[in-house]
C-alpha cells in the first residue's frame, strides 16, 4: 500500500490501478513523448551533422498508427502526451493527428497534450493548436541574436521563430523557452535571455548538452555545467528554489528581479532518474525506455500483427518491465564517443 501511495503522490494524486504501468523501480509511467518525424528544417550544431541522413519515408508509421499507439498508452495510464521530432510541425498533416489525439483531453483521459518545437512553423499552426486544447508548448531557442541563431541552427530563420512565438501567445498558448547552455556561445547572453523571456510572460529552462549521436564538432568544447551557470546567475539575481513541477525533469527557481521561473535540466551534473515517469516512442514504433540507454522495444510488429490491441498492450508491459534505473552520461576529454549512438532527433526532447 505504501508503494501505491508513493506512486499516487508522485503522479499527482491519482492512485495506481492494475492497468497502470509501473516499472521495476516502482515508478509509474504517466508521460509519453512521441517523436512524429526524425526530420527537421534546422541543423543545430549540437544536435545533428549538417549532412544528416534521415529515415526513408516508407519506414514511418502512418498518422493513424501513431494515433493507435499513443491512444493505447493513454488507455494504460499515460496522462501527458508530448509530440516532438525532429521538428513535429514539419510532418505532413500533423494537425490531423493532434486533432484526433485531442479527443483524450475532451474525455478527461489525458491531462495535457503538448509539443516541443523549434518554432519555425508555429505561425501557421498556432490558432489550430490552441483550438485542439494545446495550452502550453516548449519552444527551443538558444540565442536572441539573429546572426548567432543562424550559426547555431545552420538553417533557421530567427524572424520566423519570433513570429511563431508571437502567434502562439496571441492564440493564448503559454510558452516555455528551452535553451541549451553552450560554452562560449550563449553563456554571456543567458541573463539577458531570462529577462527577455520573463518580460514576455514566458518561463525558461536551461539544458545541459547531452552526448547523443555523432555531430561534426566536439561536445567537450560546448559543455557548460549548469551548476556553474547557476552560480553566476546568483551573483546577479536572487534565485529561490520552488517546488513547481511540469511533469518533466526540470527543477525550478523563481527569480525575484524578474518575477519569472527558470528551470534547470541537468542530466550531467544532477541525475534525476529516480523520479522518471516517462518513455519515448519513435516515428517507426520503437519504444525507448530511457533517453540515455540503447535498449528499446519494437512496438510496430505487435501493432501491425492484429487489429486488436492485446499483443501491443502485452509488448508495452514487457518493455516497461525492463525500464532501466537510469542513464550514466559523462562528457569529458577521455570519453570521445556519445553515450548512445542515436541523435536527439530520433527520440525528441
Ligand atoms: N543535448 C541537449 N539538448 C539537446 N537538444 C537537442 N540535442 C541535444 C543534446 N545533444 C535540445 C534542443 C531542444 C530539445 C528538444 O533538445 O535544443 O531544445
Ligand atoms: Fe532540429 Fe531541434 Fe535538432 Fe535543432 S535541436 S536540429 S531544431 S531537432
Amino acid at each position: 500500500m505504501q508503494i501505491a501511495k508513493d506512486i499516487a503522490e508522485r503522479t499527482g494524486g491519482s492512485s495506481a490501478t492494475a492497468r497502470d504501468m509501473i516499472d521495476p523501480f516502482g515508478r509509474a509511467i504517466t508521460y509519453l513523448r512521441v517523436s512524429v518525424t526524425d526530420r527537421c528544417d534546422f541543423r543545430c550544431v549540437y544536435c545533428m551533422a549538417e549532412d544528416m541522413t534521415f529515415l526513408p519515408k516508407r519506414d514511418l508509421l502512418t498518422l493513424e498508427e501513431l494515433d493507435r499507439l499513443s491512444s493505447t498508452f493513454v488507455e494504460k495510464g499515460v496522462r501527458k502526451l508530448r509530440l516532438t521530432g525532429g521538428e513535429p510541425l514539419v510532418r505532413r498533416n500533423i494537425m490531423h493527428l493532434i486533432r484526433s489525439l485531442s479527443r483524450h483531453l475532451d474525455s478527461g483521459a489525458l491531462d495535457e497534450l503538448t509539443l516541443t518545437t523549434n518554432g519555425s512553423q508555429l505561425h501557421r499552426f498556432a490558432d489550430e493548436l490552441a483550438d485542439c486544447g494545446v495550452k502550453r508548448i516548449n519552444v527551443s531557442l538558444d540565442t536572441l541574436d539573429p546572426d548567432k541563431f543562424k550559426s547555431i541552427t545552420r538553417w533557421g530563420d530567427f524572424d520566423k521563430v519570433m513570429n511563431g512565438i508571437r502567434a502562439a501567445q496571441a492564440a493564448g498558448i503559454k510558452i516555455k523557452l528551452n535553451a541549451v547552455a553552450l560554452k562560449g556561445f550563449n553563456d554571456a547572453e543567458i541573463p539577458a535571455m531570462i529577462e527577455w523571456a520573463h518580460g514576455q510572460g514566458m518561463d525558461m529552462t536551461l539544458i545541459e548538452t547531452m552526448p547523443l549521436g555523432e555531430i561534426d564538432g566536439d561536445r567537450t568544447d560546448q559543455y557548460l555545467p549548469l551548476s556553474q551557470v547557476r552560480a553566476n546567475l546568483s551573483e546577479r539575481f536572487t534565485l529561490t528554489d520552488i517546488p513547481y513541477k511540469t511533469g518533466g525533469p526540470a527543477r525550478y527557481v523563481e527569480i525575484a528581479e524578474t518575477g519569472g521561473r527558470l528551470g534547470f535540466i541537468t542530466p550531467l551534473t544532477h541525475n534525476f532518474c529516480e523520479s522518471c515517469n516517462r518513455v519515448r516512442l519513435t516515428c517507426t514504433g520503437t519504444l525507448y525506455m530511457c533517453l540515455g540507454q540503447e535498449d528499446a522495444a519494437d512496438l510496430r510488429t505487435p501493432l501491425r500483427a492484429s487489429e486488436g490491441n492485446e499483443l501491443l498492450s502485452n509488448a508495452i508491459d514487457e518493455a516497461i518491465g525492463r525500464k532501466p534505473k537510469g542513464h550514466d552520461f559523462i562528457i569529458d576529454r577521455t570519453t570521445r564517443k556519445p553515450a548512445v549512438g542515436r541523435h536527439m532527433s530520433v527520440t525528441g526532447g
